[in-house]
């Protein structure tokens, strides 16, 4: 079937909750259901510009806040605990997208960037799953296409470690995480589905502009970000919305865009390595010894 990222359907009485959303992407993704009738639960660090600038935007939206750190556990378990009623659909947007040459680590102990993009959202969503009754959406990237993972030693504990290397692995955990968790829902004849998704290579500088959220790089960086092969972040969140709400889309789909780097979103193929059933179970054992949270599927 066609579809319109300016033209969405009706997502009224039904609650969104999605992560890393008081900027890029998310900030998007949480503008866009809320604009399409949904009440969005938006989580940041703290920060809540976001809800202010969706409501200058579209009067009446259905707002809420929680905070989430995904580099803490127990930042990981409150929210949970706040985030109470049900949930239509969940949306793991939130990641580290940039840090340090040198190894750092979550306050548990976890390498930061896997900690943070992988099993940060894999610990949520087994901690929501219970009052998820939909779909969960995790944003996958196209990173893992430039570095294999090593299952062996994904926190990169051994030999020298690589900042690029430790996103493509944190991505290559989130490709796994959101396969294996839609074999598994399908093994259990659960009503939820799980689907991944990829904005391409996304910036602020082309995006639509919204004051105190996609100006906080200089205007020169902005600027430079224009001249790139990228989209706009608000077209960046257009294939996660897709996998979101697209009443076509069916678990273990992944949504990206057109022309890879940018484009309508479209039904696109995962790298083959995270989306092996071997690599997932692996992973999934992973994360569930890192976090010490055993999944409810
Ligand atoms: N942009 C791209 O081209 C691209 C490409 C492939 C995949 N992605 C993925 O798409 C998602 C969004 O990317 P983006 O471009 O919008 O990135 P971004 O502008 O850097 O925003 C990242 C978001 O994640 C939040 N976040 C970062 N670390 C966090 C933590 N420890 N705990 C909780 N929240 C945290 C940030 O919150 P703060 O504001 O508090 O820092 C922010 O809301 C990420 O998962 C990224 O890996 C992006």
């Amino acid at each position: 079937m066609s579809w319109d990222p300016r033209r969405l359907p009706s997502q009224a009485g039904k609650t969104f909750v999605v992560t890393g959303a008081g900027r890029g992407i998310g900030y998007f993704v949480a503008e866009q259901l809320a604009e399409a009738g949904a009440h969005v639960i938006l989580t940041t660090r703290g920060d809540t510009a976001a809800l202010d600038s969706i409501r200058s935007r579209v009067p009446g939206a259905s707002l809420d806040h929680v905070t989430l750190e995904l580099g803490s556990l127990e930042s990981i378990r409150r929210a949970a605990s706040t985030l109470s009623g049900p949930i239509d659909v969940l949306i793991n947007n939130a990641g580290k997208t940039g840090g340090s040459r040198h190894r750092e680590v979550t306050d548990d102990g976890l390498e930061i960037m896997v900690g943070t993009n992988a099993y940060g959202p894999f610990a949520l969503t087994a901690l929501l799953l219970p009052r998820i009754t939909g779909r969960v959406v995790n944003l996958g990237s196209l990173s893992t296409r430039l570095a294999r993972a090593d299952l062996s030693d994904l926190e990169q504990a051994r030999g020298r470690y690589s900042l690029s290397k430790a996103y493509a692995y944190s991505k290559h955990g989130v490709h796994a995480f959101a396969f294996e968790l839609d074999r598994r829902l399908r093994a259990s004849s659960s009503p939820v589905s799980s689907l991944l998704a990829h904005p391409g290579f996304a910036l602020d500088g082309g995006a639509s502009p919204r004051p105190g959220i996609t100006d906080r790089n200089s205007a020169a960086q902005r600027l430079a970000e224009r001249l790139m092969p990228a989209q706009g972040k608000d077209h960046g969140a257009w294939p996660v919305v897709r996998a979101a709400i697209d009443p076509d889309a069916a678990g273990g789909q992944f949504y990206g865009p057109s022309r890879s780097l940018f484009g309508a979103p479209v039904l696109t193929t995962p790298v083959a390595q995270s989306a092996d059933p071997a690599f997932g179970a692996e992973f999934w054992r992973l994360a569930e010894a890192a976090t010490g949270t055993p999944f409810p599927v």
